[in-house]
C-alpha cells in the first residue's frame, strides 16, 4: 500500500511564528517528509537544511535538492548533535517531535500495534529496538518505562506479563506483544490496551525526551542573535521539557516536576526571551481535519545575542528504576 502523505502539523503557524524573511537561514531539526522545509523554501528563505537521523528520508530530501537547487540540503544525524558539523548559524531553527505518518505507517519499523512487524521501533537504523528492551529488562525496569513515559496506570502487571510470557516464548514481533498487553490490560473506551505500552517504548528506543533536551540545548549555541526557535510537540512530558528550557533560558525559575528535578536559574544572562502569545494551539479546523493536531502544542522564543548557557539542561527523571539505553546496548 502507498504510504499515506505526512500531512504537516501547525504549518501556517509554524511560519507565522517564524516570520521568515527574505534570503535568511532555516534549520528544519526533523525533516520527515519536507513539510517544513518546503513551505520555507516557498516562502523565501535563503536556505534550508534539513536534519533527521532516519536514512529513509534520503528520498525525499534529494528531491528537494533538486527542486531548489543550492538551497536544501539534509544532514542525517540526530538533532542533539546538530551543532557538531560544522553547520553556520541559523536565523530559525524549528523541531516537530516525535514520528512521521510514513514511519507508523511501514509494518517493517514496528511502530504499530495495528501492523504486525518486527518489534523494532528505532527511527535510527542503530542501537537497540523494541525487541531487545522486552525481552532483556527486568519487571522493575519495564514497569518504570510504561508507567513515566507511557503514564500507563497498569504498568506493573502488564511489566510481570511480559517477563513470564518471554520465559515461555521469545516475543519479538508488534502481534506477538500485542497479545500478551491484551492478555493483562482490559480495553476500554476508544483507547486500545496497547497503545501506551507502544508509546512509552518508543520514547525509551529513541531517547525521545534526552534527545528533545540536547537538541535545545545545541540549537541554543546554534542560533544568531534575534533568531527564533519554534517547537512543535505532542504529549506533557515533551511540553514540559521545551517549557522547562525555554523558563530557564529566559531567566525563569522553573520547579521541577513529580519526575525531573527542579532547575534552578543558572545564572546568566537571558539567551532566549519569550514574546506575548509564545504558546499556540492547533485551531479547531485542523484538529477536525487531522487527528495527529489534536495534542499538538507550539511555543517558540527569540534567541538574544548574550551567549549560550554553560550549563546543559539533561532528561534526569528522579524515578528510580528508569533504565537508561545503555543497559541494553
Ligand atoms: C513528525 S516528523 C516531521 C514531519 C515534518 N515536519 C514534515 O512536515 O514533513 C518527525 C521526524 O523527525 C525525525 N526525528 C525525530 N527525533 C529525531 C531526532 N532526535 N533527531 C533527528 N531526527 C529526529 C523523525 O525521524 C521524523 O522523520
Amino acid at each position: 500500500m502507498a504510504d499515506r502523505p505526512h500531512i504537516p502539523v501547525m504549518l501556517d503557524d509554524v511560519l507565522r511564528a517564524a516570520s521568515v524573511q527574505p534570503g535568511e537561514r532555516v534549520i528544519d531539526a526533523t525533516f520527515g517528509n519536507g513539510g517544513y522545509s518546503e513551505a520555507f523554501l516557498r516562502a523565501g528563505a535563503g536556505e534550508v537544511i534539513g536534519l533527521d537521523r532516519d536514512p529513509t528520508v534520503l528520498a525525499r530530501a534529494d528531491e528537494l535538492s533538486k527542486t531548489y537547487e543550492g538551497r536544501f540540503r539534509l544532514v542525517e544525524t540526530p538533532f542533539s548533535e546538530m551543532d557538531q558539523h560544522d553547520l553556520p548559524l541559523a536565523d530559525i531553527i524549528v523541531f516537530d517531535i516525535g514520528v512521521s505518518s510514513m514511519q507508523i505507517d511501514r509494518a517493517e519499523r514496528g511502530f504499530s500495534f495495528q501492523k504486525d512487524g518486527p518489534l523494532d521501533m528505532r527511527m535510527s537504523r542503530s542501537g537497540p529496538t523494541a525487541r531487545d528492551a522486552v525481552m532483556t529488562l527486568g519487571a522493575d525496569e519495564l514497569e518504570a518505562i510504561f508507567r513515566i513515559y507511557g503514564e500507563e496506570r497498569q504498568a506493573r502487571r502488564a511489566a510481570a506479563r511480559i517477563v513470564e510470557a518471554r520465559q515461555e516464548a521469545d516475543i519479538t514481533s508488534t502481534a506477538e506483544l500485542v497479545d500478551v498487553i491484551e492478555s493483562v490490560i482490559p480495553r476500554s473506551g476508544k483507547i486500545h490496551p496497547a497503545t501506551r505500552i507502544f508509546q512509552a517504548l518508543r520514547i525509551f528506543v529513541n531517547d525521545e525526551l534526552g534527545e528533545l533536551y540536547r537538541g535545545l540545548c545545541a540549537a541554543e549555541r546554534l542560533l544568531a542573535p534575534g533568531g527564533r526557535l519554534v517547537v512543535v510537540t505532542f504529549h506533557s512530558l515533551e511540553d514540559r521539557i521545551a517549557k522547562q528550557f525555554l523558563r530557564d533560558r529566559a531567566g525563569e525559575f522553573e520547579g521541577g516536576s513529580r519526575y525531573a528535578p527542579a532547575v534552578t536559574h543558572s545564572g546568566p544572562a537571558a539567551s532566549f526571551r519569550m514574546p506575548r502569545r509564545s504558546v499556540v494551539k492547533p485551531s479547531r479546523d485542523e484538529e477536525q481535519s487531522n487527528p495527529r493536531a489534536r495534542s499538538a502544542k507550539l511555543r517558540m522564543a527569540i534567541r538574544t545575542d548574550a551567549p549560550a548557557h554553560q550549563q546543559d539542561l539533561e532528561w534526569t527523571p528522579a524515578k528510580r528504576a528508569l533504565p537508561t539505553l545503555a543497559a541494553i546496548a
